[in-house]
């Protein structure tokens, strides 16, 4: 699934950014560094000019940290896969929001981690349930992406993020905080500056400047270009410390030139940033609007789906008796995928009756066609039954 956007099926499966943007950036960052040095091993820990660069910005969001906190990776994943290494033991039990990223469950599977998934609602994880699993078990840590989860959408209120923290430090849980999606917020509160007010990170709320009860973690893999390949993680300097340790492991200092170059886009004067981020958000939420119009074709009478303010996507629950994977095969035969719901479950016998919707990947015109052909996927089944 994760690579059909390169062969002829128009694919509203993956966790992609707009294609079509790319070139905003491309233009910035076709020249190598001219300094050979970039050419020799680098500190694991990553590029230190970019590691300020973050430290500089995460200070628009009430986040004070230590450059020495920060360790680049690959992406988001990576920074999973660098604590799952360090931390988890096969039947080790973690916390996940449920539902949740699929990337993140594949990680967790291979380190034989025993997943125990924790509803949620539309204000973020719910407390008695997390209450009620924190009463019988000791986790190695607590998953969870407040700001716009994959795949619902959700966007956790202050309320729920406070109260969630309090509970996890009351009980000495680690929690993960997954940020990916968090620059990607187009709702009321468009400005970074009160989104960040408004939605502190659970990060900002703990208050740790030195990393407390938070590892938090993200990408510019979806804000810049995945192909760049650049995430951090922050947190506790112990824990970065084994988890840094664990990076020469995983990929030997794989991207260190990419970090090179990302740095050199972030403080191009040709480059703005935080326009960059402004031009995606103007464009996703075209993007959606025009995904929920289509969403009234008589087809989806009787979907259901909450309209998020942000992220990459949207999250339907189907039509009654209608099964995503049934419909995803069909779908793939007319020339369009999508993620269904059940790859998003810990319990693989959950989610059937729900499909993901990438709006970001897709430029307008195929997304009009995808929706298109599902719509017709859709009326199949529906003139069988
Ligand atoms: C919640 C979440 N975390 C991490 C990732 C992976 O991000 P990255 O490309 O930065 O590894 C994704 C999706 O790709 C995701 O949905």
């Amino acid at each position: 699934m994760k690579y059909s956007v390169h062969g002829s099926l128009i694919t509203l499966a993956d966790e992609f950014s707009a294609q079509d943007l790319f070139s905003l950036t491309s233009v910035h960052i076709t020249d190598l560094p001219s300094d050979l040095v970039a050419l020799q091993y680098e500190n694991p820990d990553g590029y230190m000019p970019l590691r300020e660069w973050l430290q500089s910005e995460w200070k628009h969001k009430e986040m004070e940290v230590d450059v020495n906190q920060i360790l680049l990776t690959t992406g988001s994943e990576q920074g999973m896969d660098l604590l799952t290494r360090v931390c988890v033991e096969s039947g080790d039990p973690v916390l996940v929001e449920n539902p949740t990223s699929p990337g993140i469950l594949q990680i967790l599977r291979m380190r034989g981690a025993s997943i125990i998934p924790i509803d949620g609602d539309e204000e973020g994880l719910l407390l008695h349930s997390l209450d009620k699993v924190l009463a019988t078990t000791t986790p190695k840590f607590l998953f969870v992406a407040p700001n716009f989860t994959n795949p619902t959408g959700v966007l956790w209120s202050l309320e729920r993020r406070a109260q969630v923290l309090d509970l996890c430090r009351r009980n000495r849980i680690l929690i993960v905080e997954d940020d990916t999606y968090g620059d990607l917020h187009f709702g009321e509160s468009n400005d970074p500056e009160s989104f960040s007010i408004r939605y502190p990170s659970l990060f900002t709320l703990d208050g740790h400047g030195m990393g407390g009860q938070v590892l938090y973690m993200g990408s510019f893999n979806k804000t810049v270009a995945p192909e760049l390949r650049t995430g951090w993680v922050v947190g506790n300097r112990k824990l970065i410390e084994l988890m840094g340790a664990a990076k020469p492991i995983a990929d030997f200092q794989l991207n260190i030139l990419n970090q090179r170059m990302l740095y050199q886009l972030l403080v191009s004067t040709t480059f703005d940033w935080h326009e960059h981020i402004l031009l995606l958000k103007r464009e996703y939420r075209i993007r959606l609007k025009l995904m929920k119009e289509l969403l009234k074709q008589p087809a989806w009478r009787g979907a259901r789906y909450d309209l998020p303010s942000g992220g990459m996507f949207l999250w339907i629950q189907l039509p009654e008796g209608l099964r995503s994977e049934a419909l995803l095969k069909c779908s793939i035969g007319k020339g369009v995928d999508f993620c269904p719901g059940v790859l998003c479950f810990a319990n693989k016998r959950e989610g059937r009756g729900n499909i993901r919707l990438n709006f970001t990947q897709p430029g307008r015109d195929k997304l009009i066609q995808g929706m298109r052909l599902i719509s017709e996927a859709i009326n199949e089944f529906t003139a069988r039954g």
